[in-house]
């Protein structure tokens, strides 16, 4: 079952609700999210938009309502088949391992690979060598993008705060997601490192990934996103560019309205 679509949009909701009990935390959510962008998600603290994630991301079953990423439904999906389907959140694969290196890390996330099947290891061993040599020239490859190169024999226990989310970019860029899903990336780190990141997020999505990110900081969130999305009460309010939401009167009295 394919969703046809004209446009060319990456991800599509439709009427996205979810409810925890009586509450609705998402409440009939529909937006479409083009190939190429950078789109900030943002709004007051409880509006949904960690709950929006989790739902995008198959760690919450929506109670009503329909997701596509590229035509495909994802809405029935449990976590990693639409993590490998392409829509990658950082929470949806394991933690890192804090006894193993930042490259065994990085190793580790990958699909039905060779090794893993038993027989494989006894009678096709030179499949399992050759995979595992592709394997580890990608992980190298993303651990040097994410700056991490330095401390890739390290093991990840040893790691400041800021290392360990680079770590999980790495994890979840062995996937090769069509959009990467970030929740509050700048949140926690000291300032160097939030611009950091923001230039690997803007590297990203040279390199052709689409990102969708939930951010506070507005200084971020106005140089790197558009669109912008608002929420609130579980509801969106808003999506367009910076200049529509600074001057949107219901956005300005949801969230912007109490921002310097
Ligand atoms: N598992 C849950 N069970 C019950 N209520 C929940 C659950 N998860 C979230 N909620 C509620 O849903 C609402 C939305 O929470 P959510 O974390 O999605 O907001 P948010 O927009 O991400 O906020 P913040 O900016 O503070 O991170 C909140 O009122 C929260 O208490
Ligand atoms: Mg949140």
């Amino acid at each position: 079952m394919y969703e046809q679509s004209n446009t060319k949009s990456l991800l599509k909701l439709r009427g996205v609700t979810k409810r925890f009990g009586g509450f609705t935390a998402v409440d009939g959510v529909s937006f479409e999210l083009e190939k190429g962008v950078i789109g900030g998600l943002i709004g007051p603290n409880g509006a949904g938009k960690t709950s929006l994630f989790n739902t995008l991301a198959g760690l919450l079953i929506p109670d009503e309502g329909e997701i596509f990423l590229d035509g495909v439904p994802i809405h029935n999906l449990p976590p990693h088949k639409t993590f490998w389907a392409g829509l990658a959140r950082t929470f949806q694969i394991p933690r890192p391992f804090l006894e193993m290196t930042i490259l065994e890390n990085v190793m580790t996330v990958r699909e039905g690979q060779a090794g893993e099947m038993f027989w494989n290891n006894w009678f096709r061993h030179g499949l399992v060598a050759r995979e595992e040599k592709v394997l580890r020239e990608k992980a190298e490859e993303i651990i040097e993008f994410c700056g991490l190169t330095r401390v890739r024999g390290d093991h990840a226990n040893t790691l400041s705060g800021g290392q360990m989310k680079l770590l999980e970019l790495a994890r979840v860029l062995m996937a090769d997601p069509k959009i990467i899903l970030l929740d509050e990336p700048a949140a926690g780190v000291n300032p160097s490192l939030m611009m950091t990141l923001v230039d690997k997020i803007e590297a990203l999505n040279e390199r052709g990934h689409t990102c969708l990110i939930i951010e506070h900081n507005m200084d971020v969130v106005m140089s790197i996103c558009d669109p912008i999305m608002v929420m609130a009460q579980g509801k969106l309010i808003y999506k367009g560019d910076v200049d529509g939401a600074r001057q949107n009167p219901q956005v300005l009295d949801a969230y912007l309205g109490d921002l310097p």
